[in-house]
């Protein structure tokens, strides 16, 4: 009391006493610069404000109060390395202390117990290991705790819990194996455990919590109570746990819920009826789980903008409910059992952004003759390993706008739950920024390494559903904002567009409106009956970096346009009746023979006498063509440096940091879109390619 009291009488002073604001003290300086002596830098001078003739709470990083005592420390970003020095110990009155970002090693030192009056403490990012020290618990004042992105060992003690005035803490991406108890009540908001190694059953003790991050760790049960202790929960994910057993019904309790994220797991039984109903929930992925029975009676509740649930058992049709969800943008009931001719009643959701159907028993035509409906934001559509069938009406394309935009990259937002009921949280989820997403930045490296050995007998074939869920699951970009509280959660690839009709009985002949899709970037009509001949308005899909026709009846020339398509890094066109020349350009002269086999009237270079004509069709898996995965073969070796480096810069895309799953992401065209992304990769990636290429032949 009596120091605020204090601080009172200083701000007033400030107030009336504009010209004394701010001098600082010398012995304040002095400690500054003995701090700055001491601080080892991996980059030259990056304190060059510190310097002695000018007021040292003008530097860069420094915060004093009013009569020159420095409060706020942030050397975030300052490729920092090395232990934390002693030189710290003179800023015990140290209210903000920001090291994040850096490379400091070692433990938190032992003088930090007299850092008491400490509100925010930011340490993320660095390589800090050992336990949680307990004099943590001593610091009254603490209402952020950021410790995450470190090695930091052993169980989260159960007094920070009790800290009556944090509210929020991150420790995700470390060590932790468990949650020491007993657990009290706790009134923290924000709690972000993700990616640790915790086990047992998701604890309930937050009643207070808006936001509960639980995933990438080992729990493996849900209590049957939960919905009790979600009351005030908005944001709430268990995915990428071991969780069995059905999903218990009492989350419906959880009436504030925007996002719940239950994904990959092996929860089982129904979809329980009020999930998905639920008025204000706006995000629900329940995708890659064991879940099973008919979804054609589901109702969904109209406030829905993703809906993700592929990857399960789930059979039936699409339901009809889904025709009010007016705001849907993604939805994802690809990998399933369900049994329905085209979805016409998505026609008019004009929101969607990505449609997936693959892997289900869809058939019959894609045209809806009753609808007016458009899709102008589309931006993915697959509808790969279906029983579609009939020709394609270019008509049916044109008002695919976004894919025809000629700017690269359109920053659209979806604003999660704006037009809700909802006046305390407004949160924004940008299809744009191609960042880090949610998972750690360095996990990664060695954990990719170690990985490695199990995934290197993995090849593309095993990945041909690359652009399920799991890519999407990191695909999706959330930030929140929430009264003073800013999250960004997951993000997208905002550029991405995609067209996958493989694997299905379309026939006739190939729209030449499809050259108006200047945005495209994946083409895939592969495995199908399409004839006549390849459009020469290929060559205005100008981005398109992945092309796959193969295996299906076209016949003609290749035409010499599709040189122009300078951003393609993969062309399979193999298994069709395409004759003529191949046409000859640096980039042509890339493509392996295993892009042109199997046409018998096809010559030129890189086919050889060998292997120019004659081939027999491929074998068939399961009465479907096998997805051409013998092109994609790869040293992982070098991929995984590529990963590790990627990891590095903290900047990472889908799953490709989720060791785990990396291969089964693993894409070449995909691979080009980081390509674009971080331009400074093209070098090493050049190495690389040129490996694969080798591999190949
Ligand atoms: C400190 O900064 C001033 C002005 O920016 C500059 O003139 C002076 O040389 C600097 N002193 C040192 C020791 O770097
Ligand atoms: C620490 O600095 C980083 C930027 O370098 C910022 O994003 C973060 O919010 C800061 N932490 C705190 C607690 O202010
Ligand atoms: C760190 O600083 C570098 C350059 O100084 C900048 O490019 C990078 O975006 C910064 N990172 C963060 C997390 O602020
Ligand atoms: C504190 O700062 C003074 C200079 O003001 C310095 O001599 C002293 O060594 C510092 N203490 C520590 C523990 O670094
Ligand atoms: C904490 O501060 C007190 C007084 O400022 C000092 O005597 C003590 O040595 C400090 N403790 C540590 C661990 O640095
Ligand atoms: C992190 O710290 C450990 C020791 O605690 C050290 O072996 C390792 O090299 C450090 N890693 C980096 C990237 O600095
Ligand atoms: C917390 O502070 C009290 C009194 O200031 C002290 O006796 C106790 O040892 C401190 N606890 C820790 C863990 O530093
Ligand atoms: C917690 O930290 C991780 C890694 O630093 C970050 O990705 C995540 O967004 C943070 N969580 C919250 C709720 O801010
Ligand atoms: C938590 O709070 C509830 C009611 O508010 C109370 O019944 C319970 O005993 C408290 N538990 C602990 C461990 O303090
Ligand atoms: C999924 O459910 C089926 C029965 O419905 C069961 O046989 C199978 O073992 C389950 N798989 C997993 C991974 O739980
Ligand atoms: C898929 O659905 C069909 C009927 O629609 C059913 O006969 C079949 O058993 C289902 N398959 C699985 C694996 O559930
Ligand atoms: C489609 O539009 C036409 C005129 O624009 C209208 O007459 C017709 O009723 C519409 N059909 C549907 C199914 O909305």
């Amino acid at each position: 009391m009596k120091t605020l009291l204090h601080y009172f009488f200083l701000l007033c002073l400030s107030i009336l006493l504009p010209a004394v604001h701010n001098q600082c003290i010398k012995d304040q300086q002095q400690s500054l610069l003995h701090l700055k002596k001491s601080l080892q830098f991996d980059q030259p001078s990056p304190l060059i404000s510190w310097n002695s003739s000018t007021d040292c709470c003008s530097w860069v990083g420094v915060t004093c109060t009013s009569n020159g005592h420095v409060v706020g420390l942030d050397l975030s970003n300052k490729t920092i390395s090395g232990p934390i020095p002693g030189s710290f110990a003179n800023f015990s009155n140290l209210r903000v202390l920001n090291l994040s970002s850096n490379t400091i090693s070692g433990t938190v030192p032992g003088f930090f117990a007299n850092f008491s009056n400490l509100r925010e403490l930011d340490l993320r990012g660095n390589n800090i290991s050992g336990p949680i020290p307990g004099f943590f618990a001593n610091f009254s004042n603490l209402k952020l705790l950021d410790l995450s992105e470190n090695h930091i060992r052993g169980k989260i003690p159960h007094w920070i819990w009790s800290s009556n005035q944090l509210s929020t803490l991150n420790l995700s991406c470390n060590d932790l194996v468990a949650l020491e108890a007993p657990l009290p009540n706790s009134t923290v908001e924000t709690v972000d455990l993700h990616s640790n190694q915790l086990q047992g059953q998701i604890p309930t003790f937050l009643p207070s919590a808006k936001y509960l991050d639980y995933s990438r760790n080992n729990f493996i049960s849900i209590p049957l109570n939960i919905g009790d202790f979600l009351t005030k929960t908005l944001f709430f994910s268990l995915s990428s746990n071991n969780l069995h057993g059905l999903i218990p019904a009492s989350i419906c309790k959880a009436s504030n819920l925007q996002i719940l994220n239950l994904s990959n797991n092996s929860l089982s039984g129904m979809i329980p009826q009020c999930l998905t109903a639920m008025r204000d929930l706006n995000v629900l992925n329940l995708a890659r789980n064991n879940l099973t029975g008919s979804i054609s009676n589901v109702e969904v509740t109209e406030d829905l903008q993703i809906l993700e649930i592929g990857g399960n058992q789930l059979g039936g049709k699409v339901p009809k409910s889904l025709a009010k969800c007016t705001m849907l943008e993604v939805l994802n009931i690809g990998k399933n059992n369900i049994t329905d001719s085209f979805p016409c009643l998505l026609k008019n959701i004009s929101t969607l952004r990505v449609v997936i159907l693959r892997s289900n028993n869809f058939y019959g035509g894609i045209e809806c003759l009753n609808s007016n409906g458009t899709w102008p934001k589309l931006q993915i559509i697959d509808l790969a390993h279906n029983n579609f069938s009939g020709e394609i009406q270019g008509i049916l394309w044109r008002t695919w706008r976004e894919m025809m935009a000629t700017e690269n990259g359109s920053l659209s937002k979806i604003v999660v739950g704006s037009h809700t009921r909802r006046k305390f949280f407004g949160s924004t989820m940008t299809f744009s920024s191609p960042r880090s997403v949610n998972f750690c930045s360095r996990e990664t490296y060695n954990q990719c390494l170690a990985a490695k050995s199990s995934y290197a007998k993995s090849s593309y074939a095993k990945s041909s559903d690359a652009y399920d869920s799991s890519y999407l699951e990191y695909g999706v970009s959330v930030t929140v904002t929430s009264k003073g509280l800013e999250m960004e959660l997951v993000k997208i690839i905002s550029i991405f567009t995609l067209i996958d009709f493989s694997s299905n009985n379309f026939s006739g002949p190939i729209p030449k409106e499809i050259g108006e899709f200047k945005s495209l970037r994946v083409l895939n009509l592969s495995g199908n009956a399409f004839i006549g001949e390849i459009p020469s308005s290929f060559s205005n899909m100008s981005v398109l970096e992945s092309l796959d026709l193969s295996q299906n009846k076209l016949s003609g020339h290749i035409p010499p346009q599709l040189v122009e398509l300078t951003f393609l890094s993969f062309l399979d066109l193999s298994y069709n009746q395409l004759v003529g020349r191949i046409p000859t350009s640096n980039q042509f002269s890339t493509f392996p023979p295993s892009s042109f086999t199997g046409n018998k009237g096809l010559w030129g270079f890189p086919l050889t006498v060998d292997n120019k004509a004659g081939f027999p069709p491929p074998p068939t898996v399961n009465g479907r063509p096998p997805n051409s995965g013998h092109h994609h073969e790869v040293n992982w070796d070098l991929i995984s440096a590529e990963i590790g480096f990627i990891a590095g810069f903290g900047v990472a895309i889908g799953s490709l940091v989720l060791c785990k799953r990396w291969s089964k992401w693993y894409y070449r065209a995909m691979y080009n879109i980081l390509l674009k992304i971080f331009p400074q990769l093209e070098e090493r990636i050049g190495i690389h390619r040129k490996h694969v290429h080798i591999n190949q032949r």
